[in-house]
């Protein structure tokens, strides 16, 4: 029996396990996906035992994210995005450490045939998921802008990221006429109908993907629609980032369709 699992505090409302227990059952994986709540300074003891104990993977989340950077042995992007989301316990070394939120994001787009190689993106946010997808994006191939409601963030992160330039959210209207790709990733619209974007700065040639799942059709995505623009839920994030955690334990392709079903049943 394969044990997989979610460290954070708290994660009684998470999605990933019956997200991850569908692909198991689909195909026939002697696996478990448990989720496990350690109080905030036992982290490295955490990591530590479930190495011990032969526990295959663990995914992370709030508030854990940056510092079990330092406990694990992280991928190149995880190190530049400064989070991990992903360990991998396999092999005989220290775990490895991904960051899939940002390939999760650019899978997302990219299975919705939304092209990023040359194309001028805007992020909303510049917290850590805005980190992981601004990064994202550029090793992608895009142009970044980085708006923030904190504009001197916005404008360290871009300082990290290849190409990108960061601003405040009155920019957003100027940056959105040349855009292609929007990605809100700020929490606005989270259980709320409100949206950081104006909805006269969108228009059909974009497309915007809404971080927030919760609900799945946000304002900003409703406005998005009216304006003509293609829109991809943060349901897709959500799914692509488990799916590659799931392909990066098992070595299999994971079962997408199963994946998605689970989760959005459950939205
Ligand atoms: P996460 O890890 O989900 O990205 P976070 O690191 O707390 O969470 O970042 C939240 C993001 O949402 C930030 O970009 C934040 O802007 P600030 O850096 O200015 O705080 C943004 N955000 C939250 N509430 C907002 C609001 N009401 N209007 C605009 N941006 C908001």
């Amino acid at each position: 029996m394969d044990v997989y699992g979610l460290l954070g505090n708290p994660v009684g409302h998470s999605l990933s396990p019956p997200m991850h227990e569908a692909a198991y059952d689909e195909l026939g994986l002697e696996a478990r996906y448990a989720t496990f709540e350690p109080e905030e300074d036992d982290i490295g003891d955490a990591i530590r035992g479930a190495d011990a104990l032969g526990i295959a993977g663990l995914n992370v989340t709030i508030p854990f994210k940056q510092a079990v950077l330092e406990i694990v042995a992280p991928e190149d992007l995880a190190t530049r995005i400064g989070a991990v989301n992903t360990i991998d316990f396999a092999g005989s070394g220290p775990p490895t450490g991904y960051n899939t939120d940002a390939v999760g994001a650019l899978r997302a787009l990219r299975e919705h045939d939304i092209a990023l190689e040359g194309e001028q993106a805007v992020v909303v946010g510049a917290g850590g998921a805005g980190r992981a997808i601004a990064f994202g994006l550029a090793d992608a191939g895009a142009t970044v802008a980085i708006a923030n409601r904190t504009e001197s963030k916005a404008r360290d992160l871009a300082a990290a990221v290849p190409r990108a330039t960061g601003h405040g959210l009155a920019a957003l209207e100027q940056l959105l006429a040349d855009a292609d790709v929007l990605v809100n990733a700020t929490s606005v619209g989270m259980d709320a109908d409100a949206t950081p974007v104006p909805e006269d700065a969108l228009h059909g040639g974009l497309a915007v993907l809404d971080a927030v799942y919760s609900p799945l059709e946000t304002r900003l995505l409703r406005d998005a629609a009216d304006a003509g623009a293609t829109t991809v839920d943060g349901a897709w994030m959500l799914l692509y980032q488990g799916v590659e955690a799931f392909e990066i334990w098992t070595g299999q392709d994971a079962p997408v369709d199963v994946m998605n079903e689970a989760l959005r049943s459950r939205l």
